[in-house]
């Protein structure tokens, strides 16, 4: 359960977050169109050992919507998050699809917060025009029939045919509340995002890529051009999970992130907090 809510603000618009446990920070960045309760699965299992903080992108869960939606402003929200926290330490990012969209984001704005990277069932790519043209089709749709339009579009790519009824009923229970307006936020904001290949070969702080077996939104060839691009990016392949590996795998998710995280050089505090990129304090 998410129980430790909080707010921030970035610019006008109040950013929904929670903050759980202690050590070193861990940041959780939801898809499209969840919130930050997908995480559940993360939170519960990694609270007891670090600080983890998970962010309803605005028009999503808790969060007002922006004005005009755009990957940068959704990376100005988590920064808002951080800094009403008084996060002063680099965290560890985890992005999930839409999620990863905005920590290429985050490392292009704010380098200087960031520890290592978990690029989870993601890609680096922008839209095809095709692909663009059907977001705004969608976005269209959503306006007129809500939310389910999108929830029953894309259910039968979320989690693979083997996920019980359950968990099914889960995923598309957590797309359906989705306000419509922060769907067609999103799918603008995704439509405009800038192609990030250019800047894979910029990361310089440790990255996992992980990637369900058979996600067919963000493919696992997807992750691997990633990896490629990526100097010592590492890949965890989750089996018999879709789009959303975590929440339909969440052992073999967690397991991947946390020897991931145990090999991390330790925080190097050394300089900071006077490094050029963070906030004053
Ligand atoms: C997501 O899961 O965030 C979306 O499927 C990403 C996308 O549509 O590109």
């Amino acid at each position: 359960m998410i129980t430790e809510s909080r707010q921030a603000t970035a610019g006008d618009a109040r950013i929904a977050y929670a903050r759980h446990g202690r050590g070193d920070p861990l940041v959780f960045v939801h898809a499209f169109p969840f919130d930050q309760t997908m995480w559940q699965p993360q939170v519960e299992a990694l609270r007891d050992d670090y600080t983890v903080i998970t962010v309803d992108l605005p028009g999503f869960g808790g969060s007002a919507p922006l004005g005009d939606a755009s990957m940068a402003g959704f990376a100005v929200a988590v920064g808002a998050a951080l800094d009403a926290e008084g996060l002063r330490e680099p965290a560890i990012f985890v992005g999930l699809s839409m999620g990863g969209y905005v920590l290429f984001e985050i490392w292009r704005q704010m380098p200087g917060r960031v520890r290592a990277l978990v690029l989870a069932d993601t890609r680096a790519q922008a839209d095809t025009d095709e692909g663009r043209a059907n977001r705004y089709r969608t976005a269209e749709q959503v306006r007129a029939e809500g939310a389910q339009v999108v929830a029953d579009a894309m259910l039968a790519k979320m989690v693979t045919q083997e996920a019980d009824s359950a968990l099914r009923d889960k995923v598309r229970a957590m797309m359906r509340a989705a306000p419509p307006e922060g769907i067609v936020g999103a799918l603008h904001a995704m439509a405009a995002r800038p192609d990030s290949t250019p800047d894979l070969e910029e990361i310089s702080v440790p990255v996992l890529v992980i990637v369900g077996a058979q996600d067919a939104i963000t493919t696992p060839r997807d992750a691997e051009a990633m990896v490629e691009a990526i100097a010592g990016a590492q890949l965890e392949v989750i089996q018999h999970a879709a789009h959303l590996s975590n929440v339909e795998r969440p052992g073999a998710f967690n397991a991947a992130l946390r020897r991931f995280i145990e090999d991390l050089d330790p925080i190097n505090r050394q300089g900071w907090p006077n490094r050029p990129e963070l906030p004053s304090a």
